[in-house]
């Protein structure tokens, strides 16, 4: 099994349309190419995990990669795994409104993960907490 973490900037907020339209067309591609994973918007950022067969799941970043609905594109991981981490979802649930922070929402996802991928999402999600509340700090300031 073959993965890829990636995260990213939305060019401009989506509303919750826009993000279902999204998820629903990357959903149909994913479940032709067999493609599993999770895709995580805290209106900020994206962050996704993509898994499948290497050339299918490179194939797909290559299409990411070029949409113009987010920028500054930065692949944090890729390569073989042991097994398929999310089998029964092709790409789904994000920041929901009642989550308290990005850790909260990928907590709930990475339940049934191996403990090295559950780790290494935890992890990205609690850079970017960090960098929120250090936001929110400084906005309390002024
Ligand atoms: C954050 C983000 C995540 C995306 N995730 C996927 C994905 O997992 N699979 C996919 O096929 N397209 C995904 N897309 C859409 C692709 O960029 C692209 O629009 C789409 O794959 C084009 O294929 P189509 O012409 O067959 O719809 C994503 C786009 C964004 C902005």
């Amino acid at each position: 099994m073959y993965r890829l973490v990636y995260i990213s900037s939305p060019t401009r907020e989506m509303n919750d349309d826009e993000v279902h339209d999204l998820l629903r067309r990357a959903k149909i591609n994913n479940d032709r190419d067999g493609i599993t994973g999770i895709l995580i918007y805290d209106r900020r950022r994206y962050l996704q995990y993509l898994e499948g067969d290497e050339a299918k799941v490179e194939a797909t970043f290559a299409r990411i990669s070029i949409d113009p609905g987010h920028r500054a594109i930065i692949r944090l991981q890729s390569g073989t795994t042991s097994r398929r981490q999310f089998p029964g979802w092709a790409m789904a649930a994000k920041m929901s409104a009642d989550d308290r922070s990005l850790k909260d929402s990928v907590e709930r996802l990475v339940q049934n993960c191996d403990r090295e991928v559950a780790t290494e999402l935890l992890k990205f999600a609690e850079a970017r907490d960090r960098v929120a509340s250090l936001k929110a700090t400084r906005l309390d300031r002024i």
